[in-house]
C-alpha cells in the first residue's frame, strides 16, 4: 500500500543517504567505462569561463567515447556567450533546464525556456546568449569527449563549498561573456571554426523568428539528419506507452536525425502502481538520464536510488537497470547511443499521443 507521508519522507531523504552509502555515487564522471550517478551541482569537476561554470556529468573517457553531457550555470548577459562557429564532427544540442537563453542556428534563432531543446548539427554555424539570470542550459554532444575544449578555455576550476550555481558577483566582475575573437579563432584542433562574420540575428519578438509559432504549432522533426532544428517543450511528437503504468516518450533526436549516434529526448512517467512489475532492461548501447521533474528511482545491478531534478545516471551498455517513479509524475531526459535504446523499445509498443501528459483514468 503507497503511504503519501512515507512517500514525502523518502524524497526528501533518499538521494542524500543514498549520496553517502550508494556506491554509485560519484563526484566526478569516471575516466572509464561504470555505472555512476552524480547529484545536481555537486560535480567536483567544475571550470569557469568568465562568469559561467560547467559541469561535466558524462566525458568522453567516462562513455566511451560514445557522448558527452555538460552544463553551463550562469548570470544573464548582455553579450554572446561565446563568439559564432561550427563544429565539423561535433553534433552540439542544447537544452534548457532552467532560466533562459537566446540559440542561433544558421539563419535561425530561438529563445529557449526551460524544456525547449534546439539541435546543431555538424558544421551549423552557431552561438547562445544567456539571459536569464539563474540560467543552466544542458549540452549533449556526439561524439564525446568535447569538454577537452573547455577545459583547455578554463579560466580556474571551480570550487565552492556550497555548490552554489556559479558565483554570485556584481555584473562587470568577470567577462560574462565569450573568450576574445584571437582565442576563438585559434582552436580548430578543438574541432571549433570561428564564423566571425556571422550576424546573430536581433528581431526576435516572440522567441519564434523567423518561422513563427514554434509555442503554439506542432514542431515536426526533420526526416534527415544535418539540418538545424528546434523543439519547444511538448510541441513536438508525443508517443504513449501503456506496458507498465504510462510513459510519455517525446524524442529530440530520432535515430535518423541523430546520424545514428545517438537519439534523445524526454520520457514522461506516472506513479509505479502496485500491481505492476518493472521490467529490467540490459541495452546493446549507453544510456544517460538526468530528471528534469519529480523522482526517478532506478535500479543498476543491484544498488537502488533515487535520483531528483538535475542528477544524472550513466547506465553503461550490457548493464542491467530497471527504472520507475514512486512519486505521482517524473519527466525524464534520455541520451542513448546508438539506435537500440530505450527510447526506441518504448515506442515499439507506443501509440501516437496528443497530450503531454498521461491519461486521466
Ligand atoms: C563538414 O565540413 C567539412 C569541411 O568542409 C567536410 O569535410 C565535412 O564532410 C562536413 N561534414 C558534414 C557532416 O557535412
Ligand atoms: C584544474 O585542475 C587540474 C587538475 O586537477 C589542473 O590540471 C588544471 O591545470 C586546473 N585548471 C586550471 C585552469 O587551474
Ligand atoms: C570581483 O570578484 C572577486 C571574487 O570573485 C572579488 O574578490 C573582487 O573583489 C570583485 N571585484 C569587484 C570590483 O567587485
Ligand atoms: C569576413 O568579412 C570581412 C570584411 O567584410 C572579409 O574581408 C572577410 O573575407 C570575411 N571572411 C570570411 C571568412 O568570409
Ligand atoms: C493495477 O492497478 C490499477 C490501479 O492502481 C488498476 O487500474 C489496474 O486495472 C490494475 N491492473 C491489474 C492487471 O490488476
Ligand atoms: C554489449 O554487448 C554486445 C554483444 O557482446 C556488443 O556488441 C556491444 O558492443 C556491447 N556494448 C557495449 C557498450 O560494450
Amino acid at each position: 500500500m503507497h503511504s503519501p507521508s512515507a512517500s514525502i519522507v523518502v524524497f526528501a531523504i533518499l538521494p542524500h543517504l543514498a549520496a553517502s552509502l550508494s556506491s554509485l555515487y560519484v563526484q566526478n564522471a569516471p575516466n572509464h567505462i561504470r555505472p555512476y550517478v552524480i547529484e545536481h551541482y555537486a560535480s567536483a569537476q567544475a571550470i569557469s569561463i568568465g562568469q559561467q561554470i560547467y559541469r561535466f556529468p558524462v566525458t568522453g573517457p567516462s562513455s566511451g567515447g560514445a557522448f558527452s553531457l555538460l552544463s553551463t550555470s550562469s548570470p544573464s548577459s548582455n553579450e554572446l556567450g561565446v563568439l559564432p562557429h561550427h563544429h565539423q564532427t561535433h553534433h552540439e544540442n542544447f537544452f534548457c533546464l532552467k532560466g533562459r537563453f537566446q540559440l542561433w542556428a544558421e539563419d535561425e534563432a530561438r529563445l529557449l525556456t526551460v524544456g525547449d531543446y534546439g539541435s546543431v548539427p555538424r558544421n551549423t554555424t552557431h552561438t547562445f546568449q544567456i539571459l536569464d539570470p539563474d540560467t543552466e542550459m544542458v549540452g549533449s554532444i556526439s561524439p564525446g569527449g568535447f569538454e577537452k575544449l573547455f577545459f583547455f578555455l578554463a579560466d580556474a576550476n571551480y570550487t565552492s563549498s556550497t555548490h552554489s550555481p556559479y558565483v554570485p558577483a556584481p555584473s562587470g566582475n568577470g567577462s560574462s561573456g565569450s573568450p576574445p575573437a584571437a582565442v576563438i579563432t585559434a582552436l580548430e584542433s578543438f574541432d571549433v571554426y570561428a564564423e566571425l562574420n556571422f550576424t546573430a540575428r536581433r528581431d526576435l519578438v516572440d522567441g519564434s523568428a523567423p518561422s513563427g509559432g514554434w509555442h503554439s504549432t506542432p514542431n515536426i522533426l526533420p526526416e534527415v539528419n544535418g539540418t538545424p532544428y528546434f523543439v519547444a517543450k511538448d510541441y513536438g511528437p508525443k508517443f504513449l506507452n501503456c506496458e507498465f503504468g504510462y510513459q510519455i516518450v517525446q524524442p529530440f533526436v530520432t535515430d535518423v536525425t541523430g546520424g545514428g549516434d545517438f537519439t534523445q529526448g524526454s520520457i514522461t512517467m506516472s506513479r509505479r502502481s502496485s500491481n505492476t512489475t518493472t521490467p529490467t532492461y540490459t541495452l546493446l548501447g549507453h544510456t544517460a538520464f538526468e530528471v528534469l521533474e519529480g523522482a526517478l528511482s532506478l535500479t543498476i545491478e543491484e544498488e537502488t536510488v533515487t535520483l531528483i531534478m538535475g542528477d544524472v545516471a550513466f547506465i553503461p551498455g550490457n548493464t542491467s537497470f530497471s527504472y520507475w517513479s514512486d512519486v505521482v509524475f517524473t519527466k525524464v531526459m534520455y541520451v542513448s547511443a546508438g539506435v537500440n535504446g530505450l527510447d526506441q523499445k518504448l515506442l515499439k509498443k507506443a501509440e501516437s499521443w496528443g497530450w503531454p501528459v498521461f491519461p486521466a483514468v
